[in-house]
């Protein structure tokens, strides 16, 4: 299989279609198998992924050194493809706690450090902070970006969870890559102006969640046992009666996914490719079997009447329950 490519951004580089999302290998979603984890990143680069997605805080470095650990054991050749993007600036307790995010210049060159060594990398492709400090100008924490650039430790920078005004502040700074934010049939919020701005200034939109973290995928049920520290635990479009509505939508995408002899999470992942060439979808699978069904999606072709059933299906909006906790939605710009 050719894998096919899409740019991040008219600045950054061609990277796959589909990326690999590795969050839920190390946190956020219950126990994972290391093994199948490291299988499921070889697996990936096999097919020609070469976009990885990671954050130095999901599982406090675990996930970056799980990363390091993949790419030293994979081929040469697919190891030299590999492309990491990397989140930092998240503030955590032993506990595993929240307290906050760090996007001052000293704190940026700090997590960069240990970020290199953990990925046993002598670069970061793209850097990126998983939401805006704000206490800190984001001229600031981009500006640190650009000068760790011009050092040779990073390639390009990425912006994450944040609005129009702020990624136009971005923009005038440096050169950025691509915005990564969730994006999926059901958080449609950045059509409205950020997907805009972001078409405007030639930036890419690296969409997470475009499986709402499982929930729009057609395998998860209502009875599913959650791990305390699940994020769906807590997660309102997770809990009860929004559940419940939320899992009737997945029904209906069923449909549309049986008569195309496809399954949902193949429609759902399609959609998001089928808004545009510069949307990359990074897909959380953390085995090779969801892999192989969430790369299955770069072979649905949807055309202007699959579109119109599937918006029928699950009109924007049609979610019961917000995409993150109060607590959460309070650290997202692009929400404001
Ligand atoms: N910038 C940000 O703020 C931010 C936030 C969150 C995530 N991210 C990044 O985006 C990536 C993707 O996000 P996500 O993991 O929440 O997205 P997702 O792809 O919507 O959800 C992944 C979950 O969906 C389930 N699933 C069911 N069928 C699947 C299939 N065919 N392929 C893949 N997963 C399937 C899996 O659960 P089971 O394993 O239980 O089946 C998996 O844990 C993350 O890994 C992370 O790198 C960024």
């Amino acid at each position: 299989m050719t894998m096919r490519t899409r740019s991040l951004g008219t600045t950054g580089p061609q990277v796959s279609a589909l990326g690999l999302g590795c969050m839920g290998m190390s946190a956020l979603y219950g126990d994972a198998d290391r093994t199948e984890s490291i299988a499921t990143i070889h697996a990936a680069l096999e097919a020609g992924v070469t976009l990885l997605d990671t954050g130095d805080f999901y599982g406090m470095g675990h996930n970056e050194m799980l990363i390091g650990e993949a790419l030293r054991s994979a081929p040469a050749a697919r190891r030299e493809q590999a492309l990491v993007s990397v989140k930092f600036g998240a503030l955590r307790g032993p506990d595993g706690g929240w307290s906050g995010y760090d996007g001052r210049p000293a704190a940026v060159r700090n997590f960069a450090a240990y970020s290199l060594q953990r990925l046993g990398v002598d670069h970061i492709d793209v850097y990126r902070i998983a939401r805006l400090d704000p206490a800190v100008p984001i001229e600031e924490t981009v500006g640190a970006i650009a000068e760790l650039i011009e050092q040779g430790y990073v390639r390009h920078i990425g912006l994450s969870e944040v609005g129009a005004r702020t990624i136009r502040r971005a923009a005038a700074t440096a050169p950025i890559a691509d915005l990564q934010i969730e994006y999926s049939l059901i958080s449609r919020g950045i059509e409205e102006s950020i997907l805009p701005t972001t078409r405007e200034l030639g930036i890419a939109v690296t969409a997470y969640g475009v499986l709402s973290r499982g929930l729009i995928s057609g395998h998860y049920t209502a009875d599913r046992q959650l791990a305390a520290n699940d994020f769906r635990a807590f997660s309102p479009r997770f809990q009860g009666d929004n559940l419940r509505h939320n899992l009737g939508l997945v029904e209906a995408l069923r449909k549309i996914a049986e008569q195309k002899g496809v399954s949902v999470a193949q429609i759902a992942i399609a959609w998001v490719l089928a808004q545009g060439e510069d949307i990359v979808p990074l897909v959380g699978a953390r085995t090779r079997e969801r892999l192989t069904e969430s790369l299955g999606a770069l072979d649905v072709r949807l055309d202007d009447a699959d579109l119109a059933a599937i918006e029928q299906a699950v009109p924007a909006g049609a979610a019961a329950g917000d995409r993150y906790g109060a607590a959460a939605l309070a650290h997202l710009d692009s929400e404001r």
